[in-house]
Protein backbone atom coordinates (compact mmCIF):
# COMPACT_ATOMS: atom_id res chain seq x y z
CA UNK A 1 0.00 0.00 0.00
CA UNK A 2 1.98 3.08 -0.93
CA UNK A 3 1.58 6.36 1.15
CA UNK A 4 -1.06 7.89 -0.57
CA UNK A 5 -3.49 5.70 -0.04
CA UNK A 6 -2.53 4.47 3.42
CA UNK A 7 -5.46 5.99 5.78
CA UNK A 8 -4.36 7.49 9.15
CA UNK A 9 -4.79 5.61 12.26
CA UNK A 10 -7.20 6.54 15.10
CA UNK A 11 -4.37 8.13 17.15
CA UNK A 12 -3.16 10.11 14.15
CA UNK A 13 -6.30 12.12 13.56
CA UNK A 14 -6.72 12.58 17.01
CA UNK A 15 -3.20 14.65 16.73
CA UNK A 16 -4.15 16.26 13.79
CA UNK A 17 -7.26 17.54 15.34
CA UNK A 18 -5.70 18.68 18.87
CA UNK A 19 -3.85 21.00 16.53
CA UNK A 20 -6.10 22.90 14.43
CA UNK A 21 -6.56 25.92 16.01
CA UNK A 22 -8.57 27.84 13.66
CA UNK A 23 -11.57 26.72 10.79
CA UNK A 24 -10.70 24.21 8.31
CA UNK A 25 -12.08 26.20 5.23
CA UNK A 26 -13.15 24.00 2.13
CA UNK A 27 -12.86 26.08 -1.24
CA UNK A 28 -13.20 24.96 -5.15
CA UNK A 29 -15.85 24.84 -7.43
CA UNK A 30 -19.26 23.46 -7.56
CA UNK A 31 -19.65 20.21 -7.22
CA UNK A 32 -16.29 19.33 -6.13
CA UNK A 33 -17.91 17.89 -3.05
CA UNK A 34 -16.82 20.23 -0.27
CA UNK A 35 -20.16 19.83 2.03
CA UNK A 36 -20.29 16.02 1.42
CA UNK A 37 -16.74 15.86 2.28
CA UNK A 38 -16.51 18.37 5.08
CA UNK A 39 -19.15 16.97 7.03
CA UNK A 40 -17.48 13.47 7.11
CA UNK A 41 -13.92 15.03 7.84
CA UNK A 42 -15.22 17.05 10.61
CA UNK A 43 -16.82 13.80 11.67
CA UNK A 44 -13.55 12.13 11.90
CA UNK A 45 -11.92 14.49 13.66
CA UNK A 46 -14.84 15.36 16.06
CA UNK A 47 -15.21 19.06 15.22
CA UNK A 48 -17.77 21.12 14.47
CA UNK A 49 -19.21 21.68 10.84
CA UNK A 50 -20.86 24.45 8.73
CA UNK A 51 -22.32 24.84 5.69
CA UNK A 52 -21.68 28.50 4.44
CA UNK A 53 -24.82 28.11 2.12
CA UNK A 54 -27.25 26.32 4.15
CA UNK A 55 -26.31 29.45 7.01
CA UNK A 56 -26.78 31.80 4.27
CA UNK A 57 -30.33 30.28 3.65
CA UNK A 58 -31.50 29.91 7.25
CA UNK A 59 -30.28 33.78 7.77
CA UNK A 60 -32.36 34.88 4.26
CA UNK A 61 -35.45 32.45 4.99
CA UNK A 62 -35.01 31.60 0.90
CA UNK A 63 -33.19 29.86 -1.39
CA UNK A 64 -30.08 30.26 -2.53
CA UNK A 65 -31.86 30.64 -5.65
CA UNK A 66 -34.30 32.96 -4.74
CA UNK A 67 -32.03 35.06 -3.33
CA UNK A 68 -30.57 35.26 -6.30
CA UNK A 69 -34.02 35.27 -8.61
CA UNK A 70 -35.11 38.30 -6.08
CA UNK A 71 -32.14 40.48 -5.13
CA UNK A 72 -29.35 39.46 -7.67
CA UNK A 73 -25.95 37.73 -7.09
CA UNK A 74 -24.19 40.90 -5.83
CA UNK A 75 -26.70 41.03 -2.63
CA UNK A 76 -25.94 37.11 -2.20
CA UNK A 77 -22.30 37.75 -2.03
CA UNK A 78 -22.90 40.32 0.49
CA UNK A 79 -24.54 38.19 2.74
CA UNK A 80 -22.63 35.33 2.24
CA UNK A 81 -19.30 37.51 3.47
CA UNK A 82 -21.52 38.42 6.33
CA UNK A 83 -21.77 34.99 7.30
CA UNK A 84 -19.07 33.50 6.76
CA UNK A 85 -17.19 36.63 8.93
CA UNK A 86 -19.55 34.90 11.63
CA UNK A 87 -18.58 31.36 11.14
CA UNK A 88 -14.64 32.17 10.93
CA UNK A 89 -15.36 33.81 15.23
CA UNK A 90 -16.50 29.62 15.44
CA UNK A 91 -13.05 28.78 16.56
CA UNK A 92 -11.96 25.39 15.51
CA UNK A 93 -14.17 23.18 12.78
CA UNK A 94 -14.73 22.27 9.19
CA UNK A 95 -16.34 25.08 6.80
CA UNK A 96 -17.23 24.70 3.92
CA UNK A 97 -18.47 27.29 0.89
CA UNK A 98 -20.27 28.25 -1.60
CA UNK A 99 -18.11 27.75 -4.88
CA UNK A 100 -17.55 31.47 -5.44
CA UNK A 101 -17.31 32.43 -1.75
CA UNK A 102 -13.07 32.83 -1.79
CA UNK A 103 -13.04 34.31 -5.71
CA UNK A 104 -14.68 37.61 -3.76
CA UNK A 105 -11.57 39.63 -2.15
CA UNK A 106 -12.91 40.73 0.88
CA UNK A 107 -14.00 36.67 1.55
CA UNK A 108 -10.95 35.42 0.50
CA UNK A 109 -8.75 37.74 3.03
CA UNK A 110 -11.46 36.65 5.75
CA UNK A 111 -10.67 33.44 5.43
CA UNK A 112 -7.00 33.66 4.94
CA UNK A 113 -6.83 35.46 8.38
CA UNK A 114 -9.35 33.44 10.29
CA UNK A 115 -8.94 29.86 8.69
CA UNK A 116 -6.63 27.14 6.93
CA UNK A 117 -8.17 27.46 3.26
CA UNK A 118 -7.94 24.20 1.77
CA UNK A 119 -8.54 24.03 -2.19
CA UNK A 120 -10.61 21.01 -3.05
CA UNK A 121 -9.97 20.21 -7.17
CA UNK A 122 -11.51 18.37 -9.83
CA UNK A 123 -11.88 18.05 -13.50
CA UNK A 124 -14.51 19.67 -15.27
CA UNK A 125 -16.17 16.35 -16.54
CA UNK A 126 -16.35 15.34 -12.33
CA UNK A 127 -17.50 18.60 -11.90
CA UNK A 128 -20.24 18.73 -14.59
CA UNK A 129 -20.86 14.99 -13.48
CA UNK A 130 -21.93 16.01 -10.34
CA UNK A 131 -23.17 19.37 -10.83
CA UNK A 132 -25.86 18.34 -13.25
CA UNK A 133 -27.40 15.58 -10.76
CA UNK A 134 -29.67 18.73 -9.14
CA UNK A 135 -31.23 22.02 -10.60
CA UNK A 136 -30.60 23.77 -7.25
CA UNK A 137 -27.53 26.53 -8.33
CA UNK A 138 -28.36 29.76 -10.28
CA UNK A 139 -25.43 30.17 -12.11
CA UNK A 140 -26.01 27.00 -14.07
CA UNK A 141 -29.46 28.24 -15.30
CA UNK A 142 -29.85 29.06 -18.60
CA UNK A 143 -26.76 27.43 -20.08
CA UNK A 144 -24.92 24.29 -21.33
CA UNK A 145 -23.36 23.13 -17.99
CA UNK A 146 -20.23 22.03 -19.47
CA UNK A 147 -19.32 25.67 -21.30
CA UNK A 148 -20.51 27.61 -17.72
CA UNK A 149 -18.55 25.07 -15.34
CA UNK A 150 -15.47 25.46 -17.78
CA UNK A 151 -15.43 29.15 -17.88
CA UNK A 152 -16.21 29.42 -14.54
CA UNK A 153 -13.27 27.11 -13.43
CA UNK A 154 -10.50 28.93 -15.62
CA UNK A 155 -11.74 32.37 -14.25
CA UNK A 156 -11.33 31.00 -10.29
CA UNK A 157 -8.51 29.52 -10.50
CA UNK A 158 -6.06 31.66 -9.63
CA UNK A 159 -8.19 32.77 -7.04
CA UNK A 160 -8.49 29.45 -5.52
CA UNK A 161 -4.72 28.61 -6.58
CA UNK A 162 -3.87 31.28 -3.46
CA UNK A 163 -5.50 28.57 -0.53
CA UNK A 164 -2.17 27.05 1.30
CA UNK A 165 -3.54 23.37 0.87
CA UNK A 166 -4.81 22.13 -2.16
CA UNK A 167 -6.36 18.15 -2.46
CA UNK A 168 -7.78 16.84 -6.11
CA UNK A 169 -11.07 15.20 -5.48
CA UNK A 170 -11.80 12.94 -8.18
CA UNK A 171 -14.23 10.76 -9.53
CA UNK A 172 -15.66 7.83 -7.18
CA UNK A 173 -15.89 7.92 -3.14
CA UNK A 174 -14.94 10.99 -0.86
CA UNK A 175 -12.63 8.82 1.43
CA UNK A 176 -9.34 9.62 -0.85
CA UNK A 177 -10.09 13.13 -0.89
CA UNK A 178 -10.93 13.19 3.12
CA UNK A 179 -7.50 11.27 3.60
CA UNK A 180 -5.16 13.48 1.40
CA UNK A 181 -7.10 16.86 3.21
CA UNK A 182 -6.09 14.71 6.88
CA UNK A 183 -2.51 14.05 5.60
CA UNK A 184 -2.11 17.50 4.24
CA UNK A 185 -3.27 19.03 7.43
CA UNK A 186 -0.58 16.97 9.18
CA UNK A 187 2.43 18.46 7.13
CA UNK A 188 0.53 21.76 7.15
CA UNK A 189 -0.04 22.55 10.89
C1 LIG B 1 -21.94 29.30 -6.34
C2 LIG B 1 -21.89 28.06 -5.78
C3 LIG B 1 -22.95 27.53 -4.90
C4 LIG B 1 -23.73 28.67 -4.25
C5 LIG B 1 -24.21 29.64 -5.28
C6 LIG B 1 -23.06 30.25 -6.08
C7 LIG B 1 -20.81 29.75 -7.20
O1 LIG B 1 -22.37 26.71 -3.90
O2 LIG B 1 -22.97 29.34 -3.29
O3 LIG B 1 -25.09 28.95 -6.11
O4 LIG B 1 -20.67 30.98 -7.42
O5 LIG B 1 -20.02 28.89 -7.64
P1 LIG B 1 -21.72 25.24 -4.20
O6 LIG B 1 -20.29 25.46 -4.54
O7 LIG B 1 -21.87 24.54 -2.89
O8 LIG B 1 -22.53 24.65 -5.28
Amino acid sequence: MTIETRSLSDTEIRGIAARIDRPVVLVGMMGVGKSTIGRKLAQLLGLPFHDADDEIEKAAQLSIAEIFERFGEAHFRDGERRVIARLLEGGPGVLATGGGAFVQPETRALIHRKGIAVWLDSDVATLVDRVTRKDSRPLLRGGDPKEIVARLKAEREAAYAEAPIKVMSDAGPHGEAINRILKALNEWL
